[in-house]
């Protein structure tokens, strides 16, 4: 049940620090990252990785591509609706990579039997033990969540990307030519902080307060530049689904190309950033805040968009792989609050189902 919470949404953020030591648990050995059913060598014959996935977890494949392409492996990262017209060469040594909570999502099946049809290699990265996806694909990684009731995916995202993150690297040290990040030992190191790094943010976070100063603007906008792009993407689709509120996601340098029209002091800016992207996400936030549209930064105490900002949602220091990570949880409380004060039934939003079975 949902035990002292008014819903589930709520309680699955607050299962965050639990799901992800879940996730994490027995993967990271002697300042390296392991999967029991992938040892290494396991990629060695892969040249090509290629994610599908929908919604949520299109976002964190998209975390997940980015740190795998940094690593130096030829990644493609399709929306898994458009694989048939979007995606590139495919042979034996491509791996397609489905990300799906639910093991059932019609568009990213069919999208890997597609991939498969020609030839690629498969693993699904999933929550549920026995689903399609974990059945059909060659190999199967599970996020260890937990079960997710709420409609709006949350510990799940945050799971998966963790996920994802350390698949890339597992991914990075077999590929020829490919090389697991430098920083590699920091970044784990870090992340067997990040459970107790959500926790500080659930008990010092002001989202409610941030959630009833803007709740009756006119649009929402998210922006981030780097992993805070799908930060973005993912902090507009939440408070878009469960709000009904208009919300937009972009990668913060695309805002001046168009969006920008958009902007007024009705238009509040959820700007996205931690110690690892440039400062586009800064300038852009300006040029946003020039036409009058207040700024919430959602960032570490240090970064210098604190300066700029009208308010702060502050995120622990740590890795900036984690740091996405982190802000997202400040969004997702952002979305909830919001959307409590609206009155919307949160578990349920209209028009929506937990697993989209049709193409
Ligand atoms: C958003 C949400 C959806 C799903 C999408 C894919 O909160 O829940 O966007 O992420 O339908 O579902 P799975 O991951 O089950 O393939």
């Amino acid at each position: 049940g949902k035990g002292e919470y008014d819903h589930y949404m709520l309680k699955e953020i607050h299962t965050q620090p639990t799901a992800l030591s879940n996730t994490i648990e027995g993967r990271v050995e002697d300042g390296d990252v392991a999967f029991e059913d992938l040892p290494a060598g396991t990629f060695s014959d892969v040249d090509t990785v290629q994610f599908v996935a929908c919604g949520t977890s299109y976002h964190a494949a998209m975390y997940g591509a980015q740190l795998l392409r940094s690593a130096g492996v030829r990644t493609d990262v399709v929306r898994a609706s458009e694989y048939a017209s979007k995606t590139g060469p495919v042979d034996d040594a491509t791996l397609v990579v489905a990300v799906t909570q639910s093991g059932e999502t019609a568009d990213t099946l069919d999208a890997v039997r597609k991939a498969t049809d020609r030839g690629a290699r498969s693993l699904a990265v999933t929550n549920v033990v026995g689903s399609t996806a974990a059945r059909e694909a060659d190999d199967a990684v599970y996020i260890r969540a937990g079960p997710e009731v709420g409609v709006a995916a949350t510990k799940t995202f945050s799971s998966q990307a963790v996920t994802l993150a350390l698949l890339s690297q597992r991914i990075a040290a077999d590929v020829p030519e490919a090389a697991a990040a430098a920083d590699r030992e920091t970044m784990l190191e870090d992340l067997t902080d990040l459970p107790e790094h959500v926790e500080t943010v659930l008990e010092t976070t002001d989202a409610e307060g941030i959630a009833r100063e803007f709740h009756d603007s006119d649009s929402y906008f998210f922006i981030g530049n780097g992993l805070g792009h799908p930060v973005a993407l993912e902090g507009a689709l939440k408070f878009k689904e469960i709000t009904y509120e208009h919300a937009e996601g972009f990668a913060a340098g695309e805002l001046k190309h168009g969006p920008l029209a958009l902007v007024t002091d009705e238009t509040p800016v959820f700007a996205v950033a931690t110690s690892g992207d440039d400062e586009k996400t800064k300038t852009n936030a300006i040029e946003a805040q020039t036409r009058g549209a207040p700024i919430v930064a959602v960032c570490p105490d240090d970064h210098p968009l604190v300066d700029v900002a009208e308010v702060h949602l502050s995120i622990p220091d740590t890795h900036p792989v984690w740091a996405g990570l982190l802000a997202n949880v400040q969004l997702q409380l952002v979305s909830y609050h919001a959307a409590d004060l609206l009155e919307r039934p949160i578990d349920k939003p209209r028009n929506l189902a937990k697993s989209v079975t049709v193409e």
